[in-house]
């Protein structure tokens, strides 16, 4: 370690092949930059829950200071934590959880109450509290991940409680991907003539929806719903018109890095901080792209 970096801090991203992540890892290295006592290791998992473990355990052997990790999904990547929990070094879990809470701090979206956002909007796109109704596609994101099932009961307890909303499919994951999204979606619009509203669980997989519904000659009669809101992905396709709405997931790249060079200074953090959310649609998109140089 070069002398003048007194902390070494390891970074265990699950895979860079989806956008959201690339933004994630910008974030965190941007925010490293301005902490010249800080040396960043980065790993990619490159989406495989082996590697990524393997990647942990590389980053333990290598002594840091703090790991920041996240884990491609919850079951796979809790005993490698443990592992490092166990070995001392302050772990903070960034996204998507693990099934400890023996870590240092959780920094993160609040995932259900984003699935709730969406879910009350969804209602109000067909029709309204009580009247709402329609055909529903959800497409979830990797059913072994916090995220995707907090998005999904937050959406639900809205949009059950409405007897005119019918959902079309059960528990299908798009593993947070456009194409398989795209696929998914094919096969509902050929199984399903009329279809009102698709949820994505992120923004390409209700991006992908789109394109498909596109490609059959329906997507003028279907709402898109995703979730992320990167200015250059989903608030451009909302923008567009293509997407009705996404909710903002804002990276935790570099508040996890502040966190947790907070507590390797002595000073105390929450257990939790959760990052702000907002809804954007039609309204506010084009100021959101100015905002950030588009
Ligand atoms: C990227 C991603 C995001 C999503 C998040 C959930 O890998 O799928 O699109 O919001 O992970 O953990």
């Amino acid at each position: 370690m070069a002398q003048d970096k007194k902390w070494r801090i390891g970074f265990s991203q699950a895979t860079t092949i989806e956008p959201w992540r690339a933004q994630f890892n910008k974030d965190i290295i941007a925010e490293a930059a301005k902490h010249p006592e800080v040396e960043l290791i980065v790993t990619d998992g490159e989406d495989k829950t082996e590697k990524q473990v393997a990647d942990v355990e590389n980053l333990i052997r290598q002594e840091v200071n703090a790991l920041l990790i996240s884990p491609k999904e919850s079951a796979g990547l809790t005993g490698v934590v443990q592992q490092a929990i166990d070995a001392k070094i302050p772990v903070f879990v960034l996204d998507r959880n693990v099934e400890t809470d023996q870590y240092t701090q959780f920094v993160g979206g609040d995932n259900k109450l984003i699935g709730r956002a969406a879910g009350e909007y969804a209602v109000e796109l067909l029709g309204g509290k009580g009247k709402a109704q329609g055909n529903v596609v959800e497409i979830w994101g990797g059913m072994g991940t916090q995220p995707a099932h907090d998005r999904h009961d937050g959406f639900h307890e809205f949009t059950d409680k409405e007897p005119g909303i019918k959902q079309l499919l059960d528990q299908q994951s798009g593993d947070w991907k456009q194409d398989q999204a795209y696929n998914i979606m094919a096969t509902a619009l050929r199984n399903n003539e009329k279809i009102d509203l698709v949820y994505g669980h992120n923004d390409p997989m209700a991006y992908g929806a789109y394109l498909a519904a596109k490609d059959a000659g329906r997507e003028k009669d279907i709402k898109f719903i995703g979730i992320d809101a990167l200015p250059g992905e989903g608030v451009t396709w909302v923008n567009n018109g293509e997407l009705t709405a996404t909710f903002l997931y804002a990276t935790p790249g570099a508040e996890g890095l502040r966190q947790a060079l907070k507590f390797l200074n002595g000073e105390k953090v929450e257990k939790t901080v959760t990052l702000d959310t907002m809804k954007v649609t039609k309204e506010n998109a084009g100021q959101i792209m100015k905002d950030n140089g588009l």
